[in-house]
């Protein structure tokens, strides 16, 4: 069984659409194997993004994402990584598919709804950045 980190962003979380999301998940073979609702620090969302430390819109992504709570949620299930890419759709909304979550619930590129591990490898990292060993069921 593959596993890969999902965040409900900020967005999400404000307009009280984190049971929708979750919903998509569970209906569609990903299983919770983790979940927790936290305020990320700077310090935490530029660690979890420093592979984006370069690009321009890193500043703005930090600003955002420590903007509210999130939900962090470890998903579990046959191509879990991929599976949960296709669910969330393409990174600016304006280009998701209908029927995904981006599509239905996110805003802009930067308010995106939901974040998802790109690989397998990116995945592991991510799940280590947030879990601990003990918490993943
Ligand atoms: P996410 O999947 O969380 O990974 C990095 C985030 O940066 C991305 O979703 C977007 O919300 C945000 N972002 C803002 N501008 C861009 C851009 N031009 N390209 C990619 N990601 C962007």
């Amino acid at each position: 069984m593959e596993q890969t980190l999902s965040i409900i962003k900020p967005d999400a979380v404000q307009k009280g659409v984190i049971g929708k999301i979750i919903d998509r998940f569970e209906s569609n073979g990903l299983k919770i194997a983790a979940v927790k609702k936290l305020q990320l620090s700077e310090c935490d969302a530029k660690a979890f993004y420093a592979v984006h430390k370069e690009r321009p819109f890193f500043g703005e992504l930090v600003k955002f994402m420590i903007s509210g709570p999130v939900v962090v949620m470890v998903l579990e299930g046959e191509n879990a990584v991929i599976k949960n890419r296709d669910l969330m759709g393409a990174t600016n909304p304006k280009e998701a598919k209908a029927g995904t979550i981006r599509a239905d619930f996110a805003e802009s590129i930067d308010a995106n709804a939901i974040h998802g591990s790109d690989s397998k490898e990116n995945a592991k990292i991510e799940i280590e950045f947030f879990f601990s060993k003990r918490e993943i069921y």
